[in-house]
């Protein structure tokens, strides 16, 4: 990996990673350790992998106030990651109030502090079409961050209720908060890119109006990590969080045959080879974020090939 520094105008030199053992955390840590920053983990007791590049760890958990308060006292910046990313993680009381009330604590300190900018981990699920147990699905595509929410889970919800408390936040002490909506987050490389494509093979099968919500989104781990780095030294809005993805869909057939088939009523504006039908449009401007790792530079035989699903 080079190593060249953070952008210098950001001057950040300490960061707080929360969720910093988890698998986007560990890839953040390397990342930013690598940029020369000095990176400080607060995580849970008994993580499997506690990244190791980080310069220190807290033990704790982001739902303790006196924990979040001094973990945050004295960075430059925090990326907000802890949390239970997915609804089979507990029950809909433990995510909601994990996430919901982890990420104020940790913005509402940061705030107090005087931090001078919070990257918190939102996600493609903040507008809760695709955990949604009706067969709903966006209006349009390609689909963006204005897209309208329809939520009836738990994970989503909270995931909303982080981007209103960035907006709130931002408003109460005038911090720079950058949301992102990660999609599918995986190390794509994982045994040569068989165990993704295993996954998405599976959820493809399980529920394809759920991958058609997410218009068959995926990113690599280090891209999540570029993003987040980006999101450092860069002004946004705290809300709405800012979409990241691969460029292309993880699917063997062009995104027009994917639409036809699986949201033949939504309105759509035509969309181009294998690109994603979500736009990626503040990614690009206001994060000057592109991903990198791709499936195809794997093999192009981890596409998921349609004809593979259950109708
Ligand atoms: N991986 C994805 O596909 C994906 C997609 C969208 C959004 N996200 C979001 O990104 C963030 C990171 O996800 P991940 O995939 O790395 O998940 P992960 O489960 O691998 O990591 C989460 C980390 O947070 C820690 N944690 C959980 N509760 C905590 C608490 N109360 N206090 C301190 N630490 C706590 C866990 O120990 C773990 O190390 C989450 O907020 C998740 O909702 C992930």
């Amino acid at each position: 990996m080079t190593r060249e520094p953070l952008d210098a105008s950001a001057n950040i030199d300490r960061v707080l990673v929360t969720g910093g053992d988890g698998l986007i955390g560990r890839a953040v840590v390397d990342h930013l350790a690598a940029r020369g920053l000095d990176v400080t983990v607060l995580d849970i007791p008994g993580t499997a992998a506690p990244a190791r590049a980080a310069a220190r760890h807290i033990t704790g958990s982001v739902t303790d106030p006196d924990t979040v308060r001094q973990a945050v006292t004295g960075q430059d910046a925090v990326v907000h990651l802890a949390g239970l990313a997915g609804l089979d993680r507990g029950s809909a009381e433990e995510i909601y109030a994990g996430n919901a009330l982890g990420a104020f604590l940790v913005m509402e300190a940061a705030g107090r502090a005087g931090v001078a900018k919070v990257v918190y981990a939102s996600s493609i699920n903040a507008f809760g079409l695709p955990l949604n147990p009706d067969p709903v699905l966006p209006t349009h595509y390609p689909w963006d961050e204005d897209e309208p929410a329809v939520i009836a889970d738990a994970y989503s919800l909270s995931k909303q209720a982080n981007e209103h408390a960035a907006a709130a936040i931002s408003r109460n002490y005038g911090m720079e908060l950058t949301g992102i909506r990660f999609p599918l987050v995986r190390d794509i490389y994982e045994h040569d890119g068989t165990v993704f494509a295993q996954h998405i093979r599976r959820a493809m099968n399980e529920d394809p109006r759920r991958q058609a919500c997410e218009g068959w989104t995926y990113l690599d781990t280090r891209d999540a990590a570029a993003s987040v780095e980006a999101a450092l030294s860069r002004s946004t809005p705290p809300a709405p969080g800012i979409l990241v993805a691969a460029p292309q869909t993880y699917l063997r057939q062009s995104t027009e045959e994917a639409l036809a088939r699986y949201a033949p009523a939504v309105p759509r504006d035509s969309v181009p080879g294998r690109d994603i039908p979500v736009s990626l449009h503040r990614a690009s401007d206001l994060l000057d974020f592109k991903a990198e790792h791709t499936l195809e530079q794997i093999s192009e035989a981890l596409l998921v090939d349609l004809k593979d699903i259950n109708p």
